[in-house]
């Protein structure tokens, strides 16, 4: 009969295609993902390179500026226990190791362009990053993996900080 002729033969298409579609789709997935989930060495020296010309280390190390930079690359990004005080509060530089660990590429490229963080993360150097610079930021970051202790909590500014803390005119 005809009917069964159609139904074997688009039977056999279908089988065709499931066969086909797996094989399909890992050969056109494979290099997008090892571009997007492998970096090479020349993007995380990159992040290297930005983290620490564009000042992250500076607060977000501890006693990078006090050791003029000499410090331990296990403490590299781990967060400070220095407080900075103002008129908003009192902020304290995130540990960036703990924070990389729970974020994905494309989210931090999100947040890269449009977070806008308490004084003094200079959050708007961020904004202007390329797309580039930001991953390269955070292939170097994850790359040197999860370390420390979460930084502590944000003050308000109508609360006391515990020492150390830089203190800022409170207008
Ligand atoms: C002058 C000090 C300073 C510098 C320089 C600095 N940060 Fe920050 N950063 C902070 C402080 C303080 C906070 C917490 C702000 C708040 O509580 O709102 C923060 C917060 C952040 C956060 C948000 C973390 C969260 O939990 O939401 C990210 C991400 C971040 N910084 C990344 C960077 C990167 C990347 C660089 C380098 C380009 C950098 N920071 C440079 C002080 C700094």
């Amino acid at each position: 009969m005809r009917g069964t002729t159609f139904q074997h033969f688009s039977k056999f298409i279908l089988s065709l295609a499931c066969a086909a579609i797996p094989a399909i789709s890992v050969a056109a997935d494979a290099p997008a993902k090892s571009a997007a989930k492998s970096p090479d060495s020349k993007q995380i020296e990159r992040g290297r390179y930005l983290v620490m010309i564009t000042g992250c280390h500076d607060c977000h190390t501890p006693n990078y500026i006090a050791k003029g930079g000499k410090v331990p690359a296990k403490d590299f990004l781990t967060g400070d226990k220095l407080g900075w005080r103002g008129s908003w509060g009192t902020t304290y530089p995130a540990n960036l190791r703990l924070y990389f660990k729970n974020i994905t590429d494309e989210q931090w490229i999100q947040v890269a362009k449009t977070i806008e963080a308490r004084p003094p993360m200079p959050y708007f150097a961020l904004n202007a990053m390329t797309r580039a610079d930001v991953l390269s930021i955070y292939e170097y970051i994850r790359s040197l993996g999860p370390a420390g202790e979460p930084a502590p909590r944000f003050v308000p500014a109508d609360k006391e900080p515990p020492q150390p803390y830089v203190q800022f005119p409170m207008k």
